[in-house]
């Protein structure tokens, strides 16, 4: 082995597996960040078979890669492979980042739910702290940013689903960590709330949960978890009934992929310059 090569920069490998997996954004996020912070990474996208999930962690890791990004329908398959997580993905129930250790074991993560966070209070400036939350879905993506808005210590969460039981078995999971509970859309009748999180997966059906039209107090913020290239028909509706600021999920995004490479490189990207590039380029409903 020639010296030269001895001392050539070695480029570690990460990626995302999901399926579908065509459209998902995470290569041109990684390589900005990794361009941005000077990083010899490579980022790729792996479309896996449902069923070949443990084999193509088994193959990537093998190759010597360092980590992974997993999305849908992955994530709660990836949370029973790790075998250390995070307190939020122990939580979450579901992983979306995979570190692979010197030792060979598996570290599991979960950056969705401090992605939001941090988009709505460093991006968007919206208060969390000692406000009225109303999260909108119990499914999987609900269940992931929990933990990490009951963190910042807002005055309550209210789950709302059709299906209460699923809402009632996430407040129980919750509630020794703050002020959480569950709700039927019936129950919402005169209520206000100051934030709504839209965790729900009525915008890809370009529908609304059923929610009464007063629910938004005066200066009520509304963000919903998909992002769009237009207002989402959630936002739409929300600025219909009286919220003074919207969001759709494109900062969250961002946001959760800079605290996977934070995790992997322990250095944090810029992520302003990156959300700007989407907002030009994305099409679609996501
Ligand atoms: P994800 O992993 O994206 O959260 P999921 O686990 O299938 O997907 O959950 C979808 C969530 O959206 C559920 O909370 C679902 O409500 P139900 O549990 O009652 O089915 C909710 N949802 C889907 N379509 C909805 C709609 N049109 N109105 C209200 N809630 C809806």
């Amino acid at each position: 082995m020639s010296d030269l090569f001895n001392f050539a920069p070695k480029t570690d490998s990460y990626a995302v597996m999901g399926n579908p997996i065509t459209h998902s954004k995470s290569p041109q996020i990684h390589t900005a960040f990794a361009q941005q912070t000077q990083q010899n990474i490579q980022y790729t996208k792996i479309h896996v078979d449902v069923g070949g999930f443990a084999q193509a962690i088994g193959n990537f890791q093998a190759h010597g890669g360092k980590g992974l990004n997993i999305t849908v329908p992955f994530k709660q398959e990836a949370w029973q492979l790790a075998e250390q997580r995070s307190e939020r993905a122990d939580l979450a129930g579901a992983v979306n980042t995979l570190q692979f250790q010197h030792d060979g074991s598996i570290y599991g993560d979960n950056t969705d739910g401090i992605g939001l966070v941090n988009d709505v209070i460093h991006n968007l400036h919206w208060p969390i702290a000692g406000q009225r939350l109303l999260l909108l879905g119990a499914g999987g993506a609900a269940r992931g940013i929990i933990l990490p808005l009951l963190k910042q210590n807002p005055l309550s969460i209210t789950i709302v689903n059709r299906t209460v039981s699923k809402a009632d078995k996430l407040a129980d999971i919750f509630a020794p960590y703050g002020n959480i509970h569950a709700a039927s859309y019936a129950a919402l009748k005169n209520q206000q709330f100051d934030i709504l999180f839209n965790a729900t997966s009525s915008s890809l059906q370009n529908t609304l949960p059923p929610l009464p039209d007063t629910i938004i107090g005066t200066s009520g913020y509304s963000y919903d978890l998909m992002y769009s290239d237009s207002d989402t028909p959630f936002m739409q509706w929300a600025y219909q009934h009286g919220a003074k600021q919207c969001s759709d999920g494109l900062g969250m995004l961002v946001e959760q992929a800079a605290e996977s490479f934070f995790l992997w490189r322990a250095i944090r990207p810029d992520t302003q310059p990156i959300i700007q590039q989407l907002r030009k380029t994305s099409t679609g409903i996501n």
